[in-house]
């Protein structure tokens, strides 16, 4: 069946088309409803079904003949490691592990916090919370004690998961210290640790309130799945918003399950004993969906890459890993490309080994630059799939559907909507634009299978953020144009988000970290165009009257508190002081045309400024006046 046809029918006929997906499942109850509308614009996929997402990844495949499979490779050049997991092996640590959640007075439906490198235990713990179903909530480990300290008041988790140290570079990073700060912060002193010892860093002397990983599961036996409603929560994910405030994105068992069983042909056209990486972190939705539940829901080896594209120990990395595992699809986003061709522009590295295994290459995360496609495409010789979602979608929202049509390719589009996504662009009133206009990027409710279905406690904030804007759509936070041929182009966020290396930031925390300075009156941070990481923070503070301190080390000072608040991700490129904020005359800071001066674009001076000079004062505070 073609494209077209494919998706005209999940629009027509979404309960027939969802339910025959839905089919490819193990049920252990039939839902009553495939989409339950009673409560619009709240909708429920799967409603009164139960199923277990654990046993669709894991234990089904040992029932259907892939025991011996490989379900997990673990791939780390930072500590030298290689592991493979067949699918019994990671079924039986999962099982095992289960118990011990449960043995620390884990139920279903307590929630469960995972800080965690990228070590197989990450997995494991997600994957025994879906057994049990206890509700998992990763944090990505390379955000500050604040932010993690912020998910677990959201969240609050009955225990939280974490190891001794993660590994980036030559460079070892402690957690527990970060660990216990957080908890501190949180109030949460006693709550239960289960740490993984790693040998790179011994703990020695553990919290009085830790349980270490390898004695807890010495004592733990296996323990099966459990029935969960196909409603209630598999994970809750964080992600930024406009606010400094991030929003626990929750995600549905069964629509999940289903959702992503059904890209993995459809969108990436990958089959049951392929191999599958997405060289991404379990911290982002990227990690939770292609790392970990899609692949092995569809019966695939998973990798999972400790480690960067650069620097471990070269450019190299990624082909050495398709190499060694003979991975077929890969998925990583723009800004892993943009670092190996700075440090190998004409291929050699990638000359010196037999990626012929691959078949395609998938990139996301961020809009991926033409010059970039193009490049990938001329060195690997084969496609290369720019696709577009969100923390909040769990899935592709535009691909080229490669299992279904190999669509041509337009550079800088990630080509069109994915069947169940009736995306819209409209203005300002909420009316559609003409083909080729550019306005909000908005699908028409209900959303399909796999999306979140609500904020983590917080339905009305779901509603506001996300549900109000227009009635009857869901707001992506993205703008763009779609073009004649239905081809989606998105060009920019509507919202104050930013994108750094493909991590979703929000330019209100880096603020409020700005903030917390004693000398800081006040501030304002934009993303603006780097050529590695697609975005990179620059603030600009004005400082309280009377406020004696040097530049230079106020730079510093303020650069180590975004560090130490939001993480080393967030760090700002520069940080400027000026004497004003450019502001309209009610006071909304200008950052659109803060960020176009910044990025050297023609802008014209908004008729609502308060005083047109505060845009020179910026200017020469980037050093761009003449
Ligand atoms: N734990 C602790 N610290 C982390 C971390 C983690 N999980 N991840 C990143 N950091 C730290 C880095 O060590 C670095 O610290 P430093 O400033 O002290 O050197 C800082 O955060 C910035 O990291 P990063 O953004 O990764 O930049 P980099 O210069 O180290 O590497 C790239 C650049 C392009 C190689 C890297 O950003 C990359 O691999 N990008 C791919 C992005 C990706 O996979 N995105 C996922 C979405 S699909
Ligand atoms: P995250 O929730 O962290 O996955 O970030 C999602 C946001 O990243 C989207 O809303 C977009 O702003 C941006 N994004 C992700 N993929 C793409 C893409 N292929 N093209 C353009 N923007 C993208």
């Amino acid at each position: 069946m073609d494209y077209r046809t494919l998706y005209r029918n999940s629009m027509d006929d979404p309960e027939g088309f969802w339910a025959e997906a839905a089919a490819e499942l193990v049920w252990t109850k039939p839902w009553d409803k495939v989409i339950d509308d009673s409560d619009a614009p709240y909708y429920e996929w799967f409603a009164g079904g139960e199923i277990n997402t654990c046993y669709n990844a894991l234990d089904l495949h040992c029932e259907q003949g892939r025991a011996k499979q490989a379900a997990l490779i673990y791939d780390s050049p930072v500590t030298g490691q290689v592991k493979t997991y067949s699918y019994s092996e990671l079924r039986d640590e999962v099982a095992v592990f289960a118990n011990v959640l449960q043995r620390n007075g884990v139920e279903k439906g307590d929630r469960v916090i995972v800080y965690m490198p990228m070590i197989p235990e990450a997995v494991i713990s997600v994957l025994a919370c879906a057994r049990i179903g206890a509700v998992h909530s990763v944090v990505f480990g390379g955000f500050a004690a604040k932010e993690l300290a912020t998910r677990v008041v959201d969240a609050s988790p009955k225990l939280i998961i974490s190891a001794s140290c993660g590994i980036e570079g030559k460079r070892i990073i402690p957690y527990l210290p970060l660990l216990d700060e957080a908890l501190e912060l949180a109030d949460a002193e006693n709550l239960t640790r289960i740490l993984v010892s790693r040998p790179q860093l011994p703990i020695e002397d553990p919290h009085p309130a830790a349980v270490l990983w390898q004695d807890a599961v010495a004592e733990a036996h296996a323990v099966p799945c459990v029935e969960v409603s196909a409603t209630d929560p598999l994970y809750i994910l964080y992600t930024s918003g406009t606010t400094g405030e991030p929003k626990g994105v929750v995600r549905p068992n069964g629509g999940h399950a289903v959702a992503l069983k059904w890209s993995m042909k459809n969108i990436y056209n990958v089959d049951p004993g392929d191999v599958y990486w997405a060289a991404s972190d379990i911290g982002w939705v990227v990690g939770h969906s292609y790392i970990i539940y899609a692949p092995l829901l569809h019966g695939c080896t998973t990798i999972l890459f400790e480690g960067k594209p650069v620097g471990t120990p070269d450019a190299s990395a990624f082909w050495r890993v398709i190499e060694r595992h003979k991975v077929n699809c890969l998925f990583t986003a723009p800004t892993a490309f943009r670092a190996i061709r700075r440090e190998d522009p004409a291929g050699d590295l990638l000359k010196q080994h037999d990626i012929s295994s691959l078949r395609a290459l998938y990139l996301a995360g961020e809009r991926c630059d033409p010059d970039t496609l193009h490049w990938a495409e001329t060195q690997l010789k084969l496609p290369v799939i720019d696709h577009w979602w969100q923390t909040e979608s769990g899935w592709p929202m535009a691909a080229n559907p490669m299992g279904v049509e190999h669509l041509p390719v337009k550079a800088g589009s990630p080509t069109v909507a994915v069947p169940g996504y009736d995306i819209r662009v409209l203005d300002d009133e909420g009316e559609e634009v003409p083909r080729g206009q550019s306005g909000y990027i908005m699908v028409k409710l209900p959303l399909p299978p796999g999306c979140l279905n609500t904020l983590w406690g917080n339905r009305k904030r779901y509603h506001e953020a996300y549900l109000s804007r227009f009635e009857g759509y869901y707001l992506t936070g993205d703008a763009g144009v779609m073009d004649e041929e239905g081809y989606l182009w998105v060009m920019s966020r509507v919202d104050d988000v930013i994108n750094v290396a493909g991590h979703r930031l929000s330019t209100g925390a880096l603020e409020e970290a700005l903030a917390s300075h004693p000398d800081v009156a006040e501030c304002a941070v934009i993303g603006v165009e780097d050529k590695l990481k697609g975005e990179m923070p620059l603030g600009f503070v004005v400082l309280n009257a009377g406020a004696d301190i040097d530049a230079a080390d106020l730079k510093k000072s303020l650069i180590g508190t975004v560090r130490s608040l939001v993480g080393p991700i967030a760090t700002p490129r520069d940080i400027h002081v000026v004497p004003r904020l450019p502001k309209t005359r009610s006071g909304k800071i200008l950052r659109g045309t803060m960020r176009n001066i910044a990025d050297g674009k023609e802008y014209k001076t908004p008729a609502t400024i308060d005083d047109p000079f505060v845009l020179n004062e910026i200017a020469s505070a980037l050093g761009l006046d003449d």
